[in-house]
């Protein structure tokens, strides 16, 4: 009975362990995983809907239907968007390879972001997934 006892903590100091070793492993996995997310960029089946955390909320605090600074960049809308990137000022101005560099005052776009905004155009700017 008394090897038993024994036995029995020696087993719950091993799965102890086990335990531990798999949650310091998980841990790690999981910063692999957001390492992954930052480095993959998914620019497959774009919508409008999915960009709308850039144009809606960057662009349109300046370019909305009330207040903007040009007439022809409106970002508040679907449509709006559409108009403004057809003027071809957009995809220069967020590459910073036009006469303005946007969104103005703020960081640079990430390479993800811009190469979403690109992919989009290329698909003929969707305004829903497909999927
Ligand atoms: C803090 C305010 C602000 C934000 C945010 C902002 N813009 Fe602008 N944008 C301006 C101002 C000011 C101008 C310059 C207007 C002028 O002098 O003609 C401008 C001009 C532009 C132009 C015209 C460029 C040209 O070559 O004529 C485009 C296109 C544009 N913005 C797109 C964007 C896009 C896309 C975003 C979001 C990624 C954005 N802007 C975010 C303030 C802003």
């Amino acid at each position: 009975m008394k090897n038993f006892a024994r036995l029995a903590v020696y087993f719950s100091i091993i799965t102890g362990s086990a335990l531990l070793v798999s949650l310091v492993d998980g841990c790690t996995f999981q910063n692999e995983e957001d390492y992954f997310g930052e480095t993959y960029c998914d620019t497959i089946d774009v919508s409008y809907e999915d960009l709308t955390y850039i144009f809606t909320d960057i662009c349109a605090t300046c370019h909305n239907s009330i207040i903007t600074p040009r007439p022809d960049i409106v970002m508040d809308s679907y449509e709006n968007v559409k108009a403004s990137i057809n003027t071809g000022l957009v995809l220069p101005a967020i590459n910073h390879s036009g006469d303005y560099k946007m969104p103005q005052g703020r960081d640079k776009l990430s390479t993800c972001d811009i190469s979403k905004i690109e992919a989009w155009v290329n698909a003929g700017m969707p305004e829903i997934s497909e999927n």
